[in-house]
């Protein structure tokens, strides 16, 4: 028993609350990705769950147990930081084997997981290496073998792969969902990039301001944003999201809506529709993403290939109805209405 429920939880920085009546899941043996904007809470809450702060309200329980208020050394947890936290006067063995030790694991037990995690991660051959002498990926290879050494059930990871390059940042996420999956880790995994959470997630939860904005599947974001704000952190180029008032075209079922949103890659270029006048063209191999003006609102269209078209053209966009997202004043969605 190994999943984590947080309830109500809150943490209060002077007048500020950081985390504000926060309550969600992560299922036994399951990755939940906790995603949203630098200063959202994300940390706060990571911190929290691993007793490394302590709440001001609400509970944390962890394999059904209330650890709210337990010494985190006892919370049964792993931790993965951004900033890897490797002691660089010790080798890679050392590093990885420095919590065992702590913990008073016997020789000939630490030495078999030893083996066995640096295989997993494949850092066999730098075992002898100072972290000084190692590239960013294999550092991030160092705190994930301590983690799998450790034997914890549960595994908190705060942004780990933000200090490596783009390449190598695929390659570790893929890393870490397969150990994720082999170990059965309950994983809550932080980070401000919804690529990460789209590929990884079971589970997204999605916070703004220390509150949840929307919890679900990856797809469930996607395709049905609850808010302005989630439709736009979710996707990239963010979706096009424009006040009814300021669009020369009719929009079906809008009682209530303010603002229509519609995906770049749903929007096709068509002989009528709306009309934009097409401001830049950022090709890309596979795809072109065109950045189209409409009475001096800005909107994207992701094109599939290359285009022939080309900034200073006036063309028009059409989208399908069943593809529109409405919006009210606020920000908020407006009921999908049946046809
Ligand atoms: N130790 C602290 N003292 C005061 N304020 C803090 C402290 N830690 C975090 N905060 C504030 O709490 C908010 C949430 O921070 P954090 O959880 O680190 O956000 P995130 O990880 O999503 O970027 C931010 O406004 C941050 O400045
Ligand atoms: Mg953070």
């Amino acid at each position: 028993m190994s999943g984590i429920r947080i309830d109500g939880l809150v943490k209060q920085w002077g007048d500020m609350r950081a985390v504000d009546e926060v309550s969600f899941s992560v299922g036994e043996g399951t990755l939940t990705v906790l995603l949203g904007p630098s200063g959202c809470g994300k940390s706060t809450i990571l911190r929290l769950i691993a007793g490394l702060e302590s709440a001001d309200g609400g509970r944390v329980r962890i394999g059904g147990d209330d650890v709210t208020r337990l010494d985190p050394a006892r919370r049964r947890v792993s931790m993965v930081f951004q900033s890897y936290a490797l002691f660089p006067h010790l080798d890679v063995r050392e590093n990885i084997l420095f919590g065992l030790k702590v913990r008073r694991v016997d020789a000939s037990e630490r030495e078999a997981r030893l083996v066995e995690a640096a295989k997993m991660v494949g850092l066999e051959s730098l075992l002898h290496r100072k972290p000084a002498q190692l590239s960013g990926g294999q550092r991030q290879r160092v705190a994930l073998a301590r983690t799998i050494v450790s034997k914890q059930p549960v595994c908190l990871m705060d942004e780990p792969l933000s200090n490596l390059d783009a390449k190598l940042r695929a390659e570790m996420r893929d890393e870490i969902h397969r150990l994720q999956r082999e170990l059965n880790l309950t994983m809550l995994y932080v980070t401000h990039d919804q690529i990460e959470a789209m590929s990884m997630a079971d589970q997204v939860v999605l916070l703004r301001d220390g509150r949840i904005e929307q919890i679900g599947e990856p797809a469930w974001l996607y395709e049905h944003p609850q808010s302005e704000f989630a439709a736009q952190f979710l996707g990239t180029p963010p979706m096009n999201v424009l006040p009814l008032s300021s669009i020369d075209a009719t929009v079906a079922g809008a009682d209530g809506a303010a603002k229509l949103g519609v995906r770049p890659e749903k929007l096709r270029l068509a002989d009528t529709g709306l009309p934009v006048e097409v401001a830049a063209v950022d090709y890309m191999g596979a795809e072109t993403v065109l950045r189209l003006v409409h009475r001096g609102r800005a909107l994207m269209a992701r094109v599939e290939g290359r285009t022939h078209v080309a900034p200073g053209d006036t063309l028009h966009v059409a989208w399908d109805p069943a593809d529109v997202h409405l919006f009210d004043e606020r920000g908020r969605r407006v009921r999908d209405r049946k046809a």
